[in-house]
């Protein structure tokens, strides 16, 4: 079961009103919108995945809570598509809980797990066509190498994917593994698991985890209300580093208007960021997937 986290964190920051209009972008297992929709009774709850299983699950489980919500089975990037195409244009809060949840690393046939066998898959949506198969047995070794490093920070990216290339054609996750273990050195794999970053990295290439994430918030950020709020969770740096740089570059002062006596009004942020919060130590104690996690909250002041 999916344990979700920051869930108290978020449902405080969110600033939910009885009748707020909440979109919940990456509903997965439904933990956040069971506990957001409590709070709407006169108010609407969109909810998005691109995943079927996430999406069947999450529709029961919500229905039994109350009947205003939709589900949107539609990549987030589709953020401000969608939600134009039900006559929606501002919203009260936006919430993004990234990557994958718990059930989608646990089914083995999902491919997602380095410690569960199956096929090359990792795909999100299974109705895409790129999957890990493609990413491991088609890239070349430069753009391997390169995604191995920018998306794993993996430090053997080159000697990962120079053994990848060699045992063409790799079927499953456990093959990748051993392929990954002979390219690393003994002590690398003392540390952690050796496959940890490589398969971050071929998940993220999967999915264009980085682009679509970017582009959503860039919308997201016109669709919420003045005194709304937008709560992002991340799981590593790379997600949280684009969260950050885009909350800072709505909510300081341009560096050129600085040396002004007064900031005129219209050049004065329109959003400020409210909190940084990392998951307590409670929290990491009962679910390890906690302890990376951290929640970025910004309001839209103007
Ligand atoms: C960490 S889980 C969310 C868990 C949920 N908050 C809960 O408490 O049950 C992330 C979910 O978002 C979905 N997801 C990730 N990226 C997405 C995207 N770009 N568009 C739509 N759904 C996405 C995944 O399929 C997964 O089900």
């Amino acid at each position: 079961m999916h344990k979700s986290v920051l869930l108290k964190e978020c449902l405080e920051y969110l600033n939910i009103k009885d009748n707020s209009i909440i979109v919940d972008c990456t509903l997965g297992y439904g933990g956040h919108s069971s506990e957001v929709l409590k709070k709407i009774p006169n108010g609407h709850l969109y909810s998005f995945d691109q995943d079927n299983e996430a999406i069947y699950y999450s529709k029961k489980r919500l229905s039994k809570i109350a009947d205003n919500f939709t589900i949107i089975k539609s990549n987030f990037v589709n953020i401000k598509k969608e939600l134009e195409s039900l006559s929606l244009s501002k919203v009260d809060g936006i919430l993004y809980d990234l990557g994958v949840s718990s059930p989608q690393l646990d089914v083995d046939y999902r491919g997602f797990s380095f410690h569960k066998d199956a096929k090359l898959d990792m795909r999100m949506d299974r109705n895409q066509k790129l999957s890990a198969y493609n990413v491991v047995n088609e890239y070349s070794e430069d753009k391997l190498t390169s995604i191995l490093f920018n998306y794993g920070e993996e430090k053997f990216a080159k000697s990962i994917s120079k053994a990848i290339v060699k045992s063409r054609p790799i079927n499953t996750t456990l093959e990748l593994v051993e392929v990954i273990k002979s390219a690393v050195p003994m002590k690398y794999k003392k540390d952690h698991h050796p496959a940890r970053k490589t398969f971050q990295a071929i998940r993220i290439e999967v999915n264009n985890e980085l682009e679509v994430f970017k582009k959503s918030l860039q919308d997201a950020l016109e669709l919420i209300n003045v005194g709304g709020r937008i709560c992002v969770i991340t799981f590593h740096s790379l997600e949280d580093k684009i969260c950050k740089e885009i909350f800072k570059s709505v909510s300081v002062v341009k560096p050129e208007l600085k040396s002004l006596p007064t900031i005129p009004k219209e050049f004065e942020p329109k959003y400020k960021v409210v909190k940084v919060i990392s998951a307590s130590s409670d929290e990491v104690n009962e679910n390890n997937r906690a302890r990376s996690a951290k929640l970025r909250v910004l309001e839209r002041i103007g």
